[in-house]
């Protein structure tokens, strides 16, 4: 019997940046100047990054954003059409810069400056004319690497069609009652958390203050751990722990882009929330064997043939 797999449709508005990766022994102190080993050119944005993940998994992508009309733009946009995102949706705005990070790798581990460029003028009044493609997505997948008024704007505009709202709150801040009323499942890591909570989180701590963003309007909440794994809860159930994968880290940068389109991919595609962040945590245990945010996220074949060992609680704490 043939098995014919519909793939999901998943919108993801967000950002796009170049992302400048500098790998180098330590990270110079204030004032001082230090000589790094390598420097790399490599497609990103948290909103590109997600984009590229849930279309390798074979969901029909498309990222709304903003790229300035310069070259950064020209190139990420030709690496999202090569990894099969639909770009319709993505402006080129002249006299403004693409987005660009500025990435530092030392010790497997990174520090990242963002400057948003052409991504803050990814504007609410925008998402009118794609209206379409949120009304037949499965998923809309957000970040906070645009204007915080169009992630509320295109929450309330999925949900008005009775789509489902997964939100990564990343980079940090706090968010308006609003949105989190519009927002099925929410992904913060355990500083995300500690922001939209208040709670200093301590792991006695984590379902209280997990409960208490339950209390302002979504119906889940997943909390990647870094190294110990992701721990979700979802209204009227308990709270659960997911650990994570031993992987030989190359470079974590994008780990929290691949889990939360693994997250989205896997809801969409019917599975259920223990299997689907199983699912996510697979997808980002891979996404990081690779330099480049984008370079390493996998496919579902990839995903589905992975067998890896859980790790220790105990090797390092790098947030996703
Ligand atoms: O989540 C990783 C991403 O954050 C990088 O690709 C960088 O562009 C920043 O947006």
């Amino acid at each position: 019997m043939i098995h014919i797999v519909i793939p999901p449709k998943i919108i993801v508005v967000g950002s796009l940046n170049m992302d400048i990766v500098v790998e180098t022994e330590r990270t110079p102190d204030m004032g001082e100047t230090i000589l790094g080993n390598k420097v790399h050119f490599v497609p990103g944005g948290k909103g590109a990054n997600q984009a590229v993940a849930a279309a390798r998994l074979g969901a029909h992508t498309t990222l709304i954003g903003a790229v300035g009309e310069d070259e950064f733009g020209a190139k990420l946009l030709a690496s999202l059409g090569e990894n099969q995102v639909n770009i319709g949706a993505v402006k080129m705005v002249k006299g403004v810069s693409t987005g660009v990070a500025l990435i530092v790798i030392a010790n497997r581990d990174n520090q990242i400056i963002v400057v948003p460029g052409a991504n803050l003028l990814c504007l609410a009044d925008d998402l009118d004319q794609h209206e379409s493609f949120i009304q037949q997505a499965d998923v809309v997948l957000l970040q906070l690497e645009i204007p915080l008024e169009t992630v509320c704007a295109a929450a309330e505009i999925a949900k008005r069609h009775g789509k489902k709202v997964i939100l990564n709150p990343a980079p940090a801040r706090e968010l308006p009652r609003d949105l989190l009323k519009h927002v099925d499942v929410i992904t913060p890591n355990r500083s995300e958390l500690g922001l939209l909570t208040g709670y200093p989180i301590k792991d006695n701590e984590l379902e209280k203050a997990m409960q208490s963003l339950l209390d302002l309007g979504p119906q889940t909440v997943i909390t990647t751990l870094g190294s110990k794994g992701a721990a979700y809860l979802a209204r009227g159930g308990d709270l659960q722990m997911v650990p994570s994968y031993k992987v030989p880290v190359v470079d974590s940068t994008g780990a929290g882009d691949a889990f939360n389109a693994g997250v989205a991919y896997a809801l969409s595609s019917g599975m259920e929330l223990k299997d689907a962040v199983l699912f996510a945590s697979k997808v980002s245990a891979l996404a990081v064997t690779k330099l480049g945010a984008q370079a390493g996220m996998p496919s579902r074949e990839e995903v589905e043939a992975f067998h890896g060992v859980f790790a220790a609680e105990t090797d390092g704490d790098a947030e996703q």
